[in-house]
């Protein structure tokens, strides 16, 4: 299972609900955390304190360990698991105006039913994303049964009645966290938000189309398939995008939000 946290301005956002969610991916794979998300957060920010990385992201990993191979889960007694996690900068992201738009290619949805785990097994992820980029497109967007469910890397959403609909995490859907904080951003500027499902018929009549992850935030939908979804950035997009900027500076830059970890003052090694 893994984990893709953003850093701005040196400080992880909402590490908390990273951790939580690694939490939740190890439990649906039967593996335990091998160290409390507290330890596991002040170990972050230690690294992260000590690359000097401003903007940039953390990748974390964690698998079962190294042995032998074979289909039965290894010995816990004598295989421990392998945690990895490393800093890397990215460039910082455009105003939320200046946000390029983004084409969707649609690809059947071949994953499995437990896409709420947030499981390094991307393979469908990964075809179905290089035969979009082959077509011209940014990202996949899986469909079933005429169902939208989410991109290859990100979810999806749609301005639909005024209104934020968003596919619930779920069998094929990733509870992601940006679209966690969208939602909550949503919320702030008193726009309704509904978690459900949403058809083809649906999203091609949306107001707006958008996507969400960690590494893009939010993103706009110019195209979808052959057709134009939009020739700029729609009303609402851009302001969740920037009440989403704001959520940002508010929890790195002036550290309003509660901290994700208390200081402790010991290490995990
Ligand atoms: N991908 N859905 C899928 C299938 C994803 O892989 C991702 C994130 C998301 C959005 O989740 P979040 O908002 O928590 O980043 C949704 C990461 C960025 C990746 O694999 O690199």
């Amino acid at each position: 299972v893994y984990e893709v946290i953003r850093i701005y301005g040196g400080k992880p956002f909402t590490l908390a609900e990273h951790l939580q969610r690694l939490e939740r991916s190890a439990e649906g794979i039967k593996l335990d955390l091998p160290y409390s998300r507290t330890v596991l957060a002040v170990e972050i920010e230690k690294l992260v304190h000590k690359s000097q990385i401003s903007e940039g992201m953390i990748y974390l990993q964690l698998t079962r360990g190294a042995c032998s191979r074979n289909h039965l889960f290894p010995d816990c007694a004598t295989v421990k698991p392998t945690l990895l996690f490393y800093v890397r900068t990215l460039p910082a992201l455009p105003e939320a105006k200046d946000q390029p738009g983004v084409t969707l290619i649609t690809m059947p949805d071949e994953r499995w039913k437990r896409c709420w785990i947030k499981s390094i097994a991307l393979l469908p992820n990964v075809l179905a994303k290089n035969e979009a980029i082959s077509k011209g497109g940014d990202e996949a967007l899986f469909i079933e049964d005429g169902l939208i469910h989410e991109c290859s890397a990100s979810n999806v959403h749609a301005i639909i009645d005024g209104k934020l609909i968003s596919p619930p995490p779920g069998p094929k859907v990733l509870p992601g966290i940006t679209r966690q904080v969208l939602i909550r951003c949503a919320r702030e500027i008193g726009l309704d938000v509904v978690e459900r499902a949403f058809s083809i018929d649906e999203a091609r009549r949306a107001a707006e189309l958008m996507i969400t992850s960690t590494t893009r935030e939010i993103s706009w939908v110019k195209r979808w398939d052959d057709q134009t979804v939009a020739t700029c950035v729609g009303p609402t997009t851009l302001r969740l995008h920037e009440t989403f900027k704001l959520a940002v500076q508010q929890e790195t830059r002036t550290g309003e939000r509660a901290s994700t970890a208390p200081k402790l003052a010991f290490g995990c090694r």
